[in-house]
């Protein structure tokens, strides 16, 4: 047996119960890990208020590295020992230990400790998917990224500058927007007292940019469209603030605009290229371009405060359990 969070019903930070879970041993294809950090990402906000269903009583979590203590049949390119990484995969992260699908486990190179992959595995992981895939930068560009302190932020800043972008980064206040500076974020936009799109014209003589990340959604909607050039990007990667409803007759009227709402696991199979994406992140984190460690630590049992602590905008950068 060991400890899991569980969610029998949706709603506030108060669903998620500890308790006591049967792992078992893995079957064909699977592997057990034993988890030594476990990521707190949005996404799973989303997964305990509903607004991703899941059928329940159910586990939460996706995003979490440990060591691989058993392996099933059939299983040939991750042994027992391994350090591992997983970022997609059934929900039920947050727990000391569980059985795992081996194809998602992405090993960790030595010189990456626990801690640092932690914060990377979904993280780094959508910082490069956003960057190097869904539009693509070459380095040389103007973005506007929006919650640049947040956990995933703060390793697109980074990319950022080792890519030789230059990030127009929105955050909710001075304190926010220091740590988006020391992390590689060229300009600052403070929301609480600047407008964000007005902000944006004067940062690029008039211009707006080729491209919007934007993860908040409901609140920054207008400000993203109002600040691209014409037939730029909106990548609407979150809904931090609430969804997104776009009239498709406002892309035209802005500019031909294009929107994209991508989802990472289009992105991350199959299984080669996922390793190749998490190479390039490692590449990046052993060169030192990209340095990360947990901003705020909660016991498994604390499931509960991290969730508070994120969904009240109190956390920068990542945030992580420790069973
Ligand atoms: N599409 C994908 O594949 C994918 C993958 C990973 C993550 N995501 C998305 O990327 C975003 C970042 O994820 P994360 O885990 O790193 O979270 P995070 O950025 O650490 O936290 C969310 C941030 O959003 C900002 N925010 C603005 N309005 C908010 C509101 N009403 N409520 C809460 N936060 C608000 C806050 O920053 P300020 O206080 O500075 O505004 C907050 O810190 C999320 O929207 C997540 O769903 C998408």
């Amino acid at each position: 047996m060991v400890k899991a969070i569980r969610l029998h019903q949706t709603g506030g930070p108060e669903v998620l119960e500890l308790e006591q879970v049967d792992v078992g041993d893995p079957g064909p294809g699977q592997a057990r890990v034993r988890h030594s950090y476990i990521a707190v990402n949005f996404i799973d906000i989303y997964f305990r208020t509903g607004v991703y269903p899941l059928p329940l009583p159910n586990g939460l979590g996706s995003d979490a590295v440990g060591v691989v203590e058993a392996v099933g049949p059939g299983v040939t390119d991750i042994q027992v020992g391994d350090r591992v990484g997983y970022l997609i995969g059934p929900q039920g992260a947050y727990s000391e230990a569980r059985v795992m699908p081996a194809e998602v486990l992405i090993p960790l190179p030595d010189g990456v400790s626990d801690r640092t992959a932690a914060t990377l595995m979904m993280k780094g992981m959508t910082a490069q998917y956003l960057f190097r895939q869904v539009h693509p930068l070459n380095g040389g560009e103007t973005i506007l990224y929006h919650a640049a302190a947040g956990g995933v932020g703060l390793v697109a800043c980074q990319w950022a500058r080792a890519m030789g972008v230059t990030m127009i980064g929105t955050v909710s206040s001075d304190e926010k927007a220091e740590i988006a500076k020391a992390n590689g974020c060229t300009h600052t936009i403070v929301t609480s007292r600047e407008n964000i799109a007005q902000r944006v014209r004067e940062l690029t003589d008039g211009k707006g940019v080729p491209v919007v990340y934007d993860s908040v959604g409901k609140d920054t909607l207008q400000a993203s469209l109002d600040s691209l050039q014409p037939r730029g990007v909106l990548v609407s990667n979150g809904t931090s603030s609430g969804p997104v409803v776009i009239d498709t007759m406002q892309l035209a009227a802005k500019g031909s605009l294009w929107v994209t709402r991508p989802a990472m696991m289009h992105y991350i199979q199959p299984r080669a290229h996922m390793l190749a994406m998490a190479d390039e992140l490692f590449g990046h984190v052993l060169a030192g371009r990209i340095v990360s460690e947990p901003r705020q630590q909660f016991a498994l049992a604390d499931a509960r405060e991290a969730h508070r602590a994120l969904e009240s905008r109190a956390t920068t950068g990542a945030t992580v359990l420790v069973p």
